[in-house]
């Protein structure tokens, strides 16, 4: 398995399928749709529906199946990013390499963007599943909920990062906010591709503690890069999060000790995944894809 080659596969498959969701027609509302498919197109490593596609994969092959759930789950991590980007969150200019939404549009079109591509989801989902069988609907039910259960983590997790700017926070409450801000799309991903695929218990459960890993690990290099990282391959800020006295895993315990803390959970992530054989070497491949990414 060449691992690039099959990132960008993946990379290329859910950007063809993303493009159909921005709606183009002339309508009043024709520049609130423009403003959501900029920030929906505007590149992104798309690695949460990696996680669908391919934890999907490690059980069957037609992996289109999955495309519905990778695609909202994309559609709401842009959201999450549009509103973690706002004056009233964050305050960042510059996203994936361009403006912020609020930037190039205003912050009416930023919150609405959000807004709709939220709903979008759901609504993609709830239309897939009106349009399944029986069998199909209950799995994709529970799906669902898994879905909505993340979102909720989420904003729980980016609640707490506002809620403690400026002020210390415990080791305990730290890995939360990781955990929830971050992680819970990340372990719902692969829930929802193992869900889909009708894997086992015993293999789900094995599967969301490689995510609880790989979701913490990803948000600790989050932490390094707005430390250290190259803004311009970024495409977004560096320095900021010390800027505005964010709680991180940098500030926390320093440099060299996030980037310890990193290298050990991405270990303990390869050791969880390493019992898979049929495709496993993806998922082994991606985890360090995440310790050792530079945007
Ligand atoms: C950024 O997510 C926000 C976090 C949860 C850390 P990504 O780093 O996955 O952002 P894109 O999708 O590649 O732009
Ligand atoms: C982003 O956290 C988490 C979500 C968007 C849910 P950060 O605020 O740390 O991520 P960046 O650095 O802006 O991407
Ligand atoms: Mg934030
Ligand atoms: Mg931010």
């Amino acid at each position: 398995m060449n691992f690039k080659e099959e990132l960008k596969k993946y990379i290329d498959l859910i950007n063809d399928e993303l493009i159909k969701y921005v709606k183009t027609n002339e309508c009043p509302e024709q520049v609130l749709n423009e403003a959501i498919g900029y920030s929906l197109m505007a590149g992104g490593k798309r690695l949460r529906p990696i996680l669908i596609l391919s934890t999907y994969s490690l059980f069957k092959d037609d992996i289109q199946k999955s495309f519905k759930f990778a695609i909202a789950m994309e559609m709401v991590h842009t959201f999450s990013l549009i509103h973690d980007d706002l004056p009233g969150i964050d305050n960042d200019d510059y996203r994936r390499g361009k403006l912020t939404n609020h930037k190039k549009y205003n912050e009416a079109t930023a919150i609405l963007s959000g807004d709709s591509l939220l709903n979008g989801a759901y609504k993609l989902i709830i239309e897939d599943i009106a349009n399944s069988d029986e069998k199909e609907k209950s799995k994709k039910i529970n799906a669902l909920y898994e879905l909505s259960h993340g979102i909720d983590r989420m904003i729980a997790g980016e609640y707490i990062d506002t809620e403690y700017e400026g002020k210390q926070i415990s080791s305990e409450y730290l890995e939360y906010m990781h955990e929830n801000k971050t992680g819970a799309l990340i372990k719902s991903s692969v829930k929802i591709g193992a869900m889909l695929a009708e894997a086992s218990e015993n293999d789900i459960q094995n599967l969301s503690k490689y995510a609880e890993k790989i979701g913490l690990a990803f948000q600790i290099k989050d932490d390094i890069l707005s430390e250290i990282g190259n803004q311009e391959e970024l495409g977004k800020p560096v320095g900021n999060d010390r800027e505005r006295g964010k709680c991180t895993y940098v500030t926390k315990y320093g440099l060299e000790s996030a980037q310890k803390m990193l290298d050990n959970i991405i270990n303990e992530a390869i050791e969880i995944i390493k019992n898979y054989t049929k495709n496993s070497e993806f998922l082994i491949e991606l985890a360090l894809y995440i310790k050792n990414r530079n945007k």
